[in-house]
């Protein structure tokens, strides 16, 4: 990324640092988790024994591998592979490495918010499948559409896995749906993971782990506005906490204040008022039935193709094609 990319991500963080700590009820974006210490916590969310999210995806990959590939390219005229919100590349690699075997003609573009996950899963590709053609790229989904148009004229299979989606509400993940629909040719797929609707109870200890991490993560948005815009946030005087709601399948993530303060943050010439008890609200985490995936699906102009779940039937797996 040049200093150019970079100044243009830290001002979108300074703008809505601004406009959601302004707001009433308060907010922050889950996309701003995301730095070398960010993903570190996720590195560990996905090894925590209550986050079963990233098993289940990969244990569909283990054992759908070969359907999912045929899926992608049936008639073996080659394709891109580009994956948004790539990371760290473990659940993908055990794809990576089905295609090589069976020698399918492909490149690989992961795409990331996070410079660092990029960086990283580019020079472990180069040591651990140094016969893959990669070309990495970083930046923002919306952003990063657009320059997608221009990568090849073959057949483009677009990856979202992670249940990546479920961090918009509805009407966002339908907005980001159609405007891949936009730059898609005919012939291009969307392969999309979705957590599944399950016992309450399963979903609320995934984001509320007894070691404390996925609160550390949360807490990485008010670290990053300390460091990154001059603030003076006391993480201490926080405290993580989650709820879920069997109906719409939300779960929401808060940073609650313990008491009454005021925090500065010094590159915005701001003073934020916090009552005690005042929430920020920092992610949300949408789990899905197969009926919401199919109207998202229909209302941005795709149908669903195929699908593969995992052997607990905890996550699905999608693959998408546009509607006639
Ligand atoms: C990477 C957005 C899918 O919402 O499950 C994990 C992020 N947040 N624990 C999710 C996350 C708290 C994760 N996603």
């Amino acid at each position: 990324m040049n200093s150019k990319d970079q100044n243009v991500l830290l001002c979108t963080f300074g703008k809505e640092v601004n406009e959601g700590l302004t707001a009433f009820p308060k907010y922050l974006s889950s996309k701003f988790f995301y730095d070398e210490l960010g993903d570190k916590l996720f590195q560990q969310i996905m090894d925590l024994p209550e986050y079963y999210l990233t098993n289940a995806e990969f244990n569909i990959f283990q054992l759908h591998k070969t359907d999912i590939l045929k899926s992608f390219d049936t008639d073996r005229e080659g394709f891109d592979l580009v994956e948004l919100g790539a990371g760290d590349g473990k659940k993908t690699k055990v794809l990576l490495r089905e295609l090589l075997e069976k020698e399918y003609s492909v490149t690989y573009h992961p795409i990331d918010i996070s410079k660092n996950a990029i960086d990283g899963l580019v020079s472990n590709l180069e040591q651990e499948l140094p016969s893959l053609s990669v070309q990495g790229q970083v930046g923002e989904y919306f952003e990063v559409l657009d320059r997608l148009q221009h990568i090849s004229d073959r057949k483009k299979v677009i990856m979202v896995l992670g249940s990546n989606i479920g961090n918009l509400l509805h009407p966002r993940a339908i907005q980001f749906l159609k405007k891949l629909n936009a730059v898609m040719h005919p012939d291009d797929l969307i392969f999309m993971g979705f957590d599944q609707k399950k016992h309450p109870q399963k979903v609320l200890d995934a984001y509320n782990d007894k070691s404390g991490v996925t609160a550390a993560f949360n807490k990485n948005v008010l670290a990053r506005i300390n460091k990154e815009l001059g603030g003076n946030f006391d993480l201490d005087a926080f405290t993580h906490w989650e709820v879920y709601d069997p109906e719409s399948g939300t779960a929401k993530s808060y940073l609650v204040s313990t008491k009454k303060q005021t925090v500065d943050i010094d590159c915005l010439s701001i003073q934020v008022h916090f009552e005690a008890w005042e929430s920020i609200h920092t992610e949300i985490s949408q789990k899905y039935d197969d009926d919401t995936v199919k109207w998202l699906a229909e209302e941005s102009g795709f149908e669903i193709s195929e699908w593969f779940t995992d052997e607990n039937k905890y996550y699905k797996n999608y693959v998408f094609k546009k509607s006639e």
